[in-house]
């Protein structure tokens, strides 16, 4: 075991397994690259204030950075390090090439504000790569939409058949839910860009550390406000915590809709085999077992955000070991994201769209929205629209039949208002031509929305 970076304190040497119980390192070494960056900032900032001498500034920065390639020439001598964390493997691996200049290094710098900016630096740097496996999702969506061209479907509330809308419209639907959780994770991003070195242990440094250069240097827009909240305050972790989850709950809901859109009894997609699984025993199955987990894990996601909250919530002022939990959850949740995210893209690229079934099932009773609105068009107030409306569709539901039955005749026993004009007005297509507003699924909204995301996903490639 290597000795802690505190052990002068002690008489007694750590009951070896529970100091196994506490270090970090095999987690927080995901930090090792932000941790050596944080590290020569710091030996830079230390200079700059006259506590070091440009010899040992240099011999710290040349050693660290000595650190950091033995490290990525060869990750085993830190997967394989028992340190406690992260910061004492590189005190340590730093020490053992340059003496007693990386005995300097940790000069008025606590591990409790090392870690904070380690990990925000992570988030910096880690965020864009999650938001990029979603932007690929989106952009599934926009080959999707592109292929569906005019097909239509019926939409659904309460999981009963509403109005027939576009494909390309519903596919657009979750990319609009997408593009949220990508400017979510900017918000997060943006909650973790505050620099908390020169807080110290809690009360702030006692060396002339320009803070303002170290957020320049170290990238940071801005630097925390209170020494005392910085070293407690992981709101950053939650924040990322609850991006990770709202996006979990948009893939699975989108899993949700390919998954029971593509049963047999709808039939509106096929799931490509690529993205498919068997049953052991019975040959007809095809699966979708990818999405069915993307489901399954977004209860894990939401989890993490539930149980972070449960962390924090007691905690006294100032740091805590409590925290040290953080890295675990929010490393997971990014690979969880990740992951998910790529399968779901893959398996969205891939359906294959069944427009006959489609258009089929978007034209039946769900028209009498048109009906009524078609009164409305000739002079009758909507709700007694809706009544006369109802009262056709009631006694076709009761026959089996949908409007297209209708005779000139039958439709005018109804009400005197119906005309020829009626047949051409009662088709999914011309329920879909007469919506109107930007966000509707009229053909035209939908291209410019459909170009709008185009774009958008270019800016974000
Ligand atoms: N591994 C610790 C964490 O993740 C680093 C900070 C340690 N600070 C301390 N006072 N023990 O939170």
């Amino acid at each position: 075991m290597s000795a802690p970076l505190w052990s002068g304190r002690f008489a007694a040497a750590p009951d070896e397994e529970v100091f196994a119980y506490g270090k970090s390192l095999g987690v927080d070494r995901r930090l090792f690259d932000d941790d050596v960056a944080g590290s020569r900032a710091w030996a830079e900032a230390l200079a700059r204030a006259g506590v070091l001498s440009a010899a040992d500034a240099s011999a710290i920065d040349a050693g660290l950075v000595a650190v950091l390639d033995a490290v990525h020439a060869n990750p085993t001598l830190i997967a394989n390090a028992d340190d406690e964390d992260v910061h004492s493997f590189v005190e340590r691996e730093l020490v053992a090439r340059i003496g007693d200049a990386g005995r300097r290094l940790h000069t008025g710098r606590s591990r409790n504000e090392q870690v904070s900016v380690d990990f925000r630096l992570y988030l910096k740097r880690r965020i864009p790569e999650i938001q990029r496996a979603l932007v690929s999702l989106v952009d599934a969506f926009v080959h999707q939409a592109e292929t569906a061209g005019d097909a239509v479907m019926p939409s659904y509330t309460h999981l009963r058949r509403a109005q027939p809308v576009l494909v390309a419209h519903f596919f657009l639907s979750h990319a609009a839910a997408i593009r949220r959780d990508v400017d979510r994770l900017d918000m997060a991003r943006g909650e973790a860009d505050v620099l908390p070195l020169g807080s110290g242990a809690i009360a702030g440094t006692a060396y002339d550390i320009d803070t303002a250069f170290l957020a320049h240097r170290l990238g940071f827009s801005r630097v925390v406000a209170n020494s005392i909240d910085a070293s407690g305050d992981r709101d950053f972790v939650a924040t990322f915590l609850y991006a990770s989850a709202a996006a979990m709950v948009h893939l699975s809901r989108l899993a949700e809709d390919v998954i029971i859109l593509s049963t047999e009894e709808f039939g509106f997609f096929e799931i490509h085999d690529s993205v498919a699984t068997g049953s052991s025993l019975m040959p007809q199955k095809k699966n979708p077992d990818p999405l069915e987990l993307v489901r399954g894990k977004s209860g894990k996601a939401i989890g993490m955000l539930a149980g972070w909250l449960a962390s924090m919530k007691g905690l006294p002022f100032g740091y805590n070991k409590d925290l040290q939990e953080d890295k675990a959850l929010a490393f997971e949740a990014e690979d969880l994201v990740i992951a998910c995210a790529r399968t779901t893209a893959t398996a969205v690229r891939t359906l294959t769209l069944r427009p006959e079934t489609t258009r089929q099932a978007a034209s039946g009773l769900l028209l009498a929205t048109e009906v009524a609105d078609y009164l409305v068009g000739r002079g009758l107030p909507f709700r007694t629209a809706h009544e006369v409306s109802g009262r056709i569709a009631r006694d076709l539901y009761g026959s089996g039949r949908d409007f297209s039955s209708l005779s000139l005749a039958d439709w005018q026993r109804y009400h005197q208002l119906f005309d020829d004009g009626v047949f051409r007005a009662i088709t999914p297509e011309a329920a879909i031509a007469a919506r109107r507003t930007p966000q509707s699924t009229n053909p035209r909204a939908v291209a410019a929305a459909l170009a709008d995301v185009r774009a958008w996903v270019k800016g974000r490639s």
